[in-house]
């Protein structure tokens, strides 16, 4: 049941502090702190080149994976969502790991997707909610999330499960690799083990989420903009916002702004912006700077550094815990999503069941 709560959505939404917290332990062992990830039966050391896909939600989680491989395990990360990388015939070197994430692990898509990288003599890892999934069977290691059952067709517990897997697998190929060393490796994991609390922290801001929602709401148009691992956290938030409240939204790199999307800014297309204050924060800062100079009406999730920053340019903001930045991009979800819901309930959609979507998409 909803436990009380008006929707699955929202029962959810609740459960990312928990769910963060199980996935972890189940991937780091919590006396050690040494990532305990199921045995591989080839050399993380060894592998040439990790190839990424997924469908939708999975498929940012996916991309905030693909930052963190490449800048912190150094391995080179190829990346398509799965019904593209399916139709590009990609060239692999074998012995290369196909990496896939899903929810389900039935989606169509992303299945057709791992028989073309089995095919190219790919080693596939998946990272799942449901192990015992068609996706389960046909992986040579799935990395389990423990995310417990999602009913919402929009996800959210899951896509923070998903990136708990990410951050230790790229934990562990860093190690494996020599790229990170033992002190990066415990800062790591703490700032991972310190994320249930902070998590839960963002319930106390909810008023400030519900007043950037009237605003959003009132909108036909929205910009979500972000840099770095928060990029896919904008396209995240976007995705949330189209799929249950309707409402078009499109997301984008900030610092691409200015090569296009920047003419479409008016008083009436509120600017969403993910700006934790990490290394790109003043680079983001001047984006939004363009943006607001244009007449756009900034809506910030940032931290308490980030809001010094922002006052006077933001109209609303919502100020998260501070977070070391490696791990700022699973906590923003939580508000972001959060964002969807509230503008939803303004709206008064169906917030469970979307118009045209199903929760598992097993067609192609
Ligand atoms: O079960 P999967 O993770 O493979 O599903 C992938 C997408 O269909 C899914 O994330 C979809 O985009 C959600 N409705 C997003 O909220």
């Amino acid at each position: 049941g909803k436990d009380g709560y008006r929707h699955y959505m929202e029962k959810e939404l609740h459960e990312h502090p928990v769910v963060i917290g199980q996935t972890l332990q189940r991937v780091i062992d919590p006396v050690s702190k040494a990532v305990a990830l199921p045995k591989f039966d080839f050399s993380l050391a060894e592998v040439p080149r990790v190839t990424m896909t997924a469908c939708g939600s999975a498929y940012y989680a996916a991309l905030v994976g693909r930052y963190w491989l490449e800048a912190e395990a150094r391995v080179p990360v190829d990346i398509d969502v799965a019904s593209e990388l399916r139709y590009r015939a990609p060239p692999l070197t074998p012995g290369g790991m196909g990496l896939l994430i899903s929810q389900s692990g039935e989606t169509a898509d992303t299945l057709a997707a791992l028989r073309l990288l089995r095919r190219s003599d790919q080693r596939i890892v998946s990272i799942l909610n449901v192990e015992t999934s068609t996706m389960g069977r046909d992986s040579d290691v799935t990395l389990g999330m423990v995310a417990g059952p999602e009913i919402s067709v929009a996800s959210t517990k899951a896509f923070t499960a998903q990136l708990s897997v990410l951050a230790a697998l790229t934990i562990a190929m860093g190690q494996a690799r020599g790229t990170i060393e033992a002190s990066r490796a415990q800062q790591m994991v703490s700032s991972l083990f310190d994320l249930p609390s902070r998590a839960a922290e963002v319930f106390q801001r909810v008023a400030d989420i519900q007043a950037m929602a009237v605003i959003v709401a009132a909108a036909r148009d929205v910009l979500y903009l972000g840099r770095g691992v928060c990029f896919p956290i904008a396209l995240e938030g976007a995705l949330k916002l189209k799929e249950i409240s309707y409402i078009h939204a499109e997301a984008y790199a900030a610092g691409e702004m200015k090569h296009g999307p920047i003419s479409l800014i008016d008083k009436d297309v509120p600017i969403v912006v993910i700006a934790p204050s990490t290394i790109l924060f003043d680079k983001t800062l001047s984006n939004i700077q363009e943006a607001k100079a244009r007449g756009g009406r900034i809506l910030a999730f940032t931290d308490e550094k980030g809001a010094a920053r922002l006052s006077g340019i933001a109209e609303q903001m919502v100020v998260l815990p501070d977070v070391d930045a490696f791990v700022a991009p699973i906590l923003f979800t939580i508000p972001v999503q959060i964002l969807a819901y509230e503008v939803a309930l303004l709206k008064g959609t169906d917030v469970d069941q979307p118009r045209n979507l199903a929760k598992s998409v097993t067609v192609e």
